[in-house]
């Protein structure tokens, strides 16, 4: 099912007691993450919020309503991307990629690429767009970006920052589209900073520009169909079109429109368009602190400066936003739908794997536990390496492996068979590769050590020659009676 707002999508919430309204004015600095900070730690991910009347830090209020929390639960998660579960989703894409099995990862992604393509999920050109019904231009003056109400989430950033943007950019050399979630730094009325990290795709197109010489055209979606921020945060390889990608999750073509100052063409459904310009000799500025996933503030660091030449905006637009730092957020339930889709994809490569999981714990890549069907030595430690291999998985700190009954949800239960069926020395491997540009534990940026551990059952080809022992669990029956007994028995004070 595909939304045409986000105004459709908040009421679609509405109706399935999913929405908090905050009729209170709420300001934008601190008060509005801290209340999605509280409500997103209540029990399974807690509601959706609208803050209808947003103020800035002299109590003036802004002419759009907040949406924040959105996604943050499994059932919302769904929701938004149309279906009941996520899993149905997964179904959808292992159908595409099992129709002729993949030699290689890389032809896996190219199965999904041709798939997606035959469901005529292409985006498709309009006359006209929503995201178009008022338009003002940087030429003309006015507040820009400050119209806009934009979040201060933690008390140390360095300002306010889009923190659900989809970041619309082309390959200058082949024209192919990417769409990426970079957070972008307001700096003025009409600049942001851009924070697309090192390995990113927009952050190549932006190098490709740079050493071209030429300003890189781009526009900023903010809103429209819940399913094209998701897709914008899905890792999709170069080269696959998040916006098809996101056609096919809600069974209906993005819709675009050109863009009024710039020449590149954006979602018509969206509730906010900015565009603009990166210029790309050496005109970097200073991004940062921000409160990050991580849980921490990453400092400042210099990113491109973008700058603003037009904003356009639905009439009745709302402001998506989002805000991430210790776990479990927002952000949780956006990498766990990654996950849960692509885990076909993954498994078509890796025959023995069973299931993944990125616990809430990990926040995205310090941790991956993965189940598999062990059938020779060291097929563990071959699996961790393929996944290091797999596009953004490098980034991942540390692989936990477990057979394939364990259930990698339950991080109670991987630690337990961690800490059971491991010997350190014989189970864990140490490898050298990039790292997460926000880890700060690194000794340098960008690179570092990944640790992989075995807590499979160990072979005799692995070295152990012991005899593994059999696991204690009692008879069905005497569980059974046993649950009976505990219903009868009385409290004796
Ligand atoms: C809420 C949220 C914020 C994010 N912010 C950033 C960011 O500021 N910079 C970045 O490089 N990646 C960020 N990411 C991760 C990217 O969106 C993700 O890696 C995506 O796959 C990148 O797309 P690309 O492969 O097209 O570059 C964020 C993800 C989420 C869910």
């Amino acid at each position: 099912m595909a939304y045409e707002s986000l105004s459709d999508w908040v009421e679609r919430l509405d109706r399935e007691g999913e929405l908090l309204r905050i009729l209170e004015p709420a300001r934008v600095e601190l008060e509005i993450a801290a209340a999605a900070d509280q409500e997103s730690k209540s029990a399974h991910g807690g509601k959706a919020l609208l803050f209808e009347k947003p103020v800035d830090s002299s109590g003036e209020p802004y002419a759009f309503p907040v949406l924040i929390n959105g996604y943050g639960s499994a059932r919302r998660m769904a929701m938004a991307l149309g279906r009941e579960k996520l899993e149905e989703i997964a179904g959808e894409v292992s159908a595409l990629v099992k129709a002729k099995p993949p030699a290689g990862i890389g032809e896996a992604w190219d199965l999904l690429k041709k798939g997606l393509d035959l469901r005529h999920a292409r985006p498709v050109s309009v006359g006209r767009g929503a995201c178009q019904d008022v338009v003002h231009r940087a030429e003309d003056g006015g507040k820009g970006l400050g119209e806009i109400p934009v979040l201060k989430n933690w008390p140390n950033d360095g300002g306010p920052f889009l923190t659900l943007p989809q970041v619309i950019t082309e390959d200058p050399e082949t024209n192919e589209r990417n769409v990426g979630m970079y957070r972008m730094q307001i700096l003025g009325p009409w600049e942001a900073a851009l924070h697309w990290q090192l390995h990113k795709v927009g952050a190549r197109h932006g190098k490709k520009y740079r050493e071209m010489g030429k300003p890189m055209p781009m526009a900023v979606a903010l809103g429209g169909d819940p399913a094209n921020a998701f897709a914008a945060t899905a890792p999709l390889p170069d080269g696959i079109d998040e916006f098809m990608f996101a056609g096919f999750l809600r069974k209906k073509s993005v819709a675009f429109v050109p863009a009024v100052s710039q020449p590149i063409q954006v979602p018509a459904d969206a509730d906010f368009v900015i565009e603009g310009t990166v210029d790309p000799v050496g005109d970097l500025v200073n991004e940062g602190p921000f409160g990050d996933h991580t849980g921490f503030y990453t400092p400042v660091d210099k990113y491109p400066r973008f700058r603003a030449t037009a904003i356009t905006h639905r009439k009745n637009a709302i402001y998506p936003a989002t805000v991430v730092g210790k776990p479990p957020m927002e952000d949780f339930w956006l990498g766990s739908a990654s996950v849960k889709i692509f885990l076909p994809v993954l498994k078509m490569n890796f025959p023995e794997l069973v299931d993944l999981a990125l616990p809430a714990e990990g926040v995205f890549h310090n941790m991956v536990f993965v189940s598999l069907k062990k059938q020779y030595p060291y097929q563990a430690f071959k699996l961790m390496h393929g996944l290091w291999g797999a596009g953004q998985m490098m980034f991942t700190k540390m692989i936990v492996a477990v057979d394939e009954q364990v259930n990698v949800h339950d991080t109670s239960e991987v630690l337990f068979y961690m800490g059971a069926n491991m010997d350190p020395e014989r189970d864990m491997i140490f490898i050298k590769g990039p790292s997460d540009s926000l880890d700060h534990a690194t000794t340098l940026p960008n690179s570092g050590s990944h640790v992989g551990i075995d807590a499979t059952k160990k072979l005799p080809g692995e070295g152990y020659h012991r005899g593994w022992p059999e696991e204690c669990q009692t008879t069905s029956e005497a569980a059974v009676r046993a649950k009976e007994l505990l219903a009868m028995a009385k409290k004796t004070k």
